[in-house]
């Protein structure tokens, strides 16, 4: 768990959690279509690129990759940026790390730098009312015309199912009511719509892209899904206790809430997993063609 200089962040950042997040790049990429930049950016265009809440650094490393064989007249430059370096890569050649909190000023010498800022899964990490000065800090980054994309989960969209099955409903809900007790947003994805217009983004765009129900797809959701929750209920019920002064003894353990999970995911319930991409851009020149 984070410690006080870490933020408020609800997940671990130990050796499991980086695995977790390393398999979960892999997911979300195929999810939206499998390209992690979104189609609308011409990354042939992009130098200077920053991930923040970068994690293990997964995201940039493929970016990285992908860029290597794309020709440029001038070299490119990779920066990752996180509250905690507890999941820096050891090695990262070519790519650059700092501590940083997004919720704080970024040093002088990143801003006007990039032509892509990207941001994924920070839901668990930001109060809803800090989305408003991560935007406007993020915007400090960008070079005008150049992109901010932030890749969001929508925590609601997950309860959601084709088939009835209230137990599954009720488990996800702890999490939901956690989420909204602690002011965390249970829809990330519409406020950073609010947020990207209220701060004077222009050319916003959001795809929300949605697993399919293919059995290897549904595999992958239910495990996905298993290890998130193994993380995130222990910290509703602790929430809900601490907020709501809910009488522990009366709920089920986190462990056993968890092992009912996995007996719902075995009878073959497929959750539905949705992630939104939201794009904008810094006013001025576009230097980046849109396709
Ligand atoms: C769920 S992980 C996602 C990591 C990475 N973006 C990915 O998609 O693999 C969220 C990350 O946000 C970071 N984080 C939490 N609060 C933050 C803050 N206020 N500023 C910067 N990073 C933060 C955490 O340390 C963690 O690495």
């Amino acid at each position: 768990m984070a410690t006080e200089t870490e933020g408020h962040y609800i997940l671990n950042r130990d050796a499991t959690e980086s695995t977790r997040l390393d398999e979960q790049h892999t997911l979300l990429t195929e999810l939206a279509g499998g390209s992690p930049i979104h189609s609308r950016i011409a990354i042939d265009n992009i130098h200077a690129i920053a991930d923040i809440a970068t994690g293990t650094g997964v995201w940039l490393k493929h970016i990285c990759t992908l860029l290597k064989d794309i020709p440029t007249d001038r070299p490119r430059y990779f920066h990752g940026f996180d509250i905690s370096d507890s999941q820096f890569p050891r090695e990262h050649a070519g790519i650059h790390f700092s501590v940083q909190d997004i919720t704080k000023p970024f040093s002088d010498a990143h801003l006007n730098r990039y032509d892509l800022v990207h941001v994924r899964l920070l839901f668990c990490g930001l109060k809803k009312s800090e989305y408003e000065i991560a935007v406007a800090n993020l915007m400090t980054l960008l070079k005008p015309g150049g992109f901010l994309q932030w890749d969001e989960i929508d925590y609601h969209a997950l309860t959601q199912l084709n088939q009835e099955n209230p137990r599954f409903f009720e488990i996800m809900k702890i999490v939901n009511d956690g989420l909204n007790s602690a002011q965390y947003s249970d829809s990330a994805p519409k406020l950073l719509k609010q947020t990207f217009k209220r701060k004077g983004l222009v050319k916003i765009t959001s795809h929300d892209y949605v697993s399919s129900e293919q059995p290897r797809s549904a595999e992958i959701m239910q495990k996905w899904l298993h290890n998130a929750l193994r993380m995130l209920i222990p910290w509703a019920l602790e929430t809900s206790e601490k907020e709501k002064g809910v009488d522990s003894t009366n709920q089920k353990s986190a462990n056993e809430i968890i092992k009912e999970m996995g007996t719902i995911f075995a009878a073959k319930l497929v959750p539905r997993g949705e992630v939104s991409v939201v794009v904008g851009q810094k006013k001025g020149q576009t230097f980046c063609s849109i396709l």
